[in-house]
Order: structure tokens, then sequence, then C-alpha cells
């Protein structure tokens, strides 16, 4: 069999884990998928930094957008980061070749999600995206095929790992918002710029694309309020105490009589209830449907391991010939069908 041919651009905290994950799985990867799976191109900026998986007969390309528009390479998986730059040409390039693109870069699909959208059903390859809301917990296939029967009402929860984090340890150990956020750093949760992190933005990235999916409307980033945690302090932890709270970070976004409202802040929740319950990098979505109910999904948040099952998730998808709707839109066509509109923040 011919295998699946990956080009590999971005080999940071989740490149190398998804390296590490297909050197020592497959065995396991073949034999599910029918076809051997291959990471055949690589691409970062240090060509001479040491990886932590075997590059022995992967070819190297100084350039990501090379490699996505290689014939050698059947799917492009963008691991990179930014909105902009070389993850969006690189992106761009590979969909217009008609590839297929995994990606777990939030901040590019918040940005230009509609745009790549269009493009993956223009010419043909898939636009997949799991990794980049939730780290591994499945919240996308969730909404999208195990629920997508339903009416949903409201999709919220936590949805960054990096200020769950900081929060849990500023109130249980009393360790200072910096410290905490240097071990986020360290352990590889965190943005390249944390200020994505800790202001907010990076969880009303992935809100903006949950909301997407959950109620069938374009990307709107900019309709979000967004307040971040970078003001919490100490006292706060102790009068949210005094009264039987919690301080988390909350992504929100709910149908409302003027349009799909989304907000992004932090909140007090009362201790007992689930939300209040997820500490640490754990991240927590959950889902109101008119036949589901309510569930609520919780998992690891953020960091290589976690986030590369959920990148190889897709590539299984995709080996096995899946094909999904990019993001909310179900194709253009049916465009007159997508009833929900945005409130404007
Ligand atoms: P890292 O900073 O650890 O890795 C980034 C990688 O991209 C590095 O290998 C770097 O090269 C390479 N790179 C950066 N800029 C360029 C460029 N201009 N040209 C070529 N290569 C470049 O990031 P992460 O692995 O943490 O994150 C990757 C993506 O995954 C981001 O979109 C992030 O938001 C997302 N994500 C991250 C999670 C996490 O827990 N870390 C969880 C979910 C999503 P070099 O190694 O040579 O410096
Ligand atoms: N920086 C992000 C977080 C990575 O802390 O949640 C996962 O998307």
């Amino acid at each position: 069999q011919e295998p699946l041919r990956l080009g590999l651009a971005g080999l940071g905290t989740v490149g190398s884990s998804v390296a590490r994950l297909i050197e020592q799985h497959g065995d396991d990867l073949a034999a599910r998928i029918g076809r051997p799976v291959r990471v055949t191109g690589i691409s970062a900026r240090d060509r001479s930094r040491s990886r932590d998986f075997s590059t022995t007969g992967i070819e190297w390309f100084d350039d990501p957008v090379a490699l996505a528009r290689s014939d050698a390479t059947d799917v492009f998986v963008e691991l990179m980061g930014g909105e902009d730059g070389v993850a969006l040409q690189s992106v761009t390039t590979a969909l217009e070749h008609g590839k297929s693109v995994v990606t777990a870069n939030k901040a590019l699909l918040a940005k230009h999600g509609n745009r790549l959208a269009q493009l993956s059903e223009e010419h043909g390859g898939a636009l997949a995206f799991e990794a980049a809301v939730g780290g591994g917990i499945p919240v996308i296939k969730t909404l999208r095929e195990a629920l997508g029967g339903n009416r949903v009402s409201r999709v919220y929860g936590i949805l960054n790992g990096t200020c769950n984090y900081i929060l849990s340890r500023m109130e249980a150990e009393g360790i200072s918002f910096g410290d905490c956020l240097r071990d986020a750093q360290a352990l590889g949760y965190a943005e390249a710029d944390p200020t994505f992190d800790v202001e907010g933005y990076d969880a009303a990235h992935k809100l903006s694309i949950l909301t997407s999916i959950a109620f069938g409307t374009r990307i709107d980033r900019d309709s979000i309020f967004i307040e971040g945690i970078s003001s919490i302090e100490p006292v706060d932890f102790a009068a949210a105490e005094e009264l039987g709270y919690r301080i988390k970070l909350i992504g929100v976004a709910k149908r409302a009589e003027s349009g799909i409202e989304q907000r992004v802040h932090p909140a007090m929740v009362p201790k007992d209830c689930d939300i209040a319950r997820i500490k640490g990098v754990t991240n927590a979505v959950a889902i109101d449907g008119d036949f589901i109910g309510s569930l609520m999904l919780s998992g690891p948040g953020a960091g290589g391991n976690a986030t590369a099952s959920a990148v190889v998730g897709d590539i299984v998808d995709l080996a096995r010939g899946a094909r999904t709707p990019p993001l909310g839109r179900p194709t253009s066509s049916m465009e007159p069908y997508v009833r929900a509109k945005i409130q404007k923040h």
C-alpha cells in the first residue's frame, strides 16, 4: 500500500509530539487505516535544532510553503502558529493545491477560517482542526457529529488551559501570577505570546470556532466581548472563597433574542458546580441541546501529547476518507439555510 505522506510544518511542543506519536504507533495506525502513515517532509525555523524524534529519511524544507505545495505532501499539517504570515500562506497554498490540511491553529482559524473553509470547498481538500479547541478533548467532532441532530442553545466552558492552570495554583497554593505563568510556559501550555492566553484572546479564538460549529454561523471573533485574567489578585480569591465561589475564565456562546451572544471573561462560579471542579490545565466544554439536554466534556486542554492525540485523530479520519464540512457552514449552496446571526459586541 502507498503510504499517506504527511508534510509537518512546526516541530515544537505539538509538532514533535505528533511526529513521536506517529513514530511510536505507526503499526497500529497502518492497521487501523489500511495504509502506512509517514512523515515525509518537515519544516521549522531552525534546521540545526535537535528534535526528539528520528528525522532519518525525512526531507527538510526551509520554506513551509514549499512543503505545503510539494507533490510529495498528501496532507499538510500546520503546527507553527500565528494568525497570519507563514501559517496563513502555507495553509492557503496547500488548500489551493487541493490538499487536505490539519491544524491546531485557532488564531489562524478565528481570523481567516471563513476564507480557508471556502478554499477547501472550492478545491476539494479537507480542513480539519479538532486540536484547535480544547486540546485533546474531541469537542468539534462531538458537536458536529454526535450532537448533529440537536438545536444547541448554549456552549460554554473553560477554554484555556494556561489560565485555568494559573487560577488553580494561585487559589490553592498562593503562588504569584508571574510564577504560575512561567511554569505554564515551561510545561508547553502557553502560546508563543502568552498575552493571547492571559488576556482572553486564545479562549475567544476557540469560542469563535465553537460558535460556528454549534450554531452554523460564520466565524466572527470580532463580536466577542473579551476580558482576561491578568488583573486578578490574591484578594479576589479570598473574597470568592468567603462567598462559596471559585474564579474561572469562562467562554460562553448562547442564543439570545438579538442573535448569538459570545463572551469571554473571568466569572465567579459556585464551588459545587461541575465547572468549578475543573483544575489545572484541564478544559471543559458544556453543551445544552434540545434533545440531548446538557452534557459536559472535560480533559487535557493543552500540552504536546494531548494535542497530538487530536491532530493524529484528524489524520486518521482523513486517511479513511472522511469528508466533514469545513467549519459550521455546511456548504456554500446551503447558505440560505443558515439562520443564526451573531450579536455584535
Ligand atoms: P511551539 O512554539 O512550541 O512550536 C512552533 C514551531 O513552529 C517550532 O518548531 C518553530 O520552529 C516553528 N515555526 C515558528 N515560526 C516559524 C516560521 N516562520 N517558519 C517555519 N517554522 C516556524 O508552538 P506549539 O507547538 O506550542 O504550538 C503550535 C500550534 O499549536 C499553535 O498554533 C498553537 O496555538 C497550537 N496549539 C498549541 C497547544 C499547546 O498546548 N502547546 C495546544 C493546542 C494548540 P523552531 O522549532 O525551529 O523554532
Ligand atoms: N495556550 C493554549 C492553552 C494551548 O493554554 O489553552 C491550547 O490551545
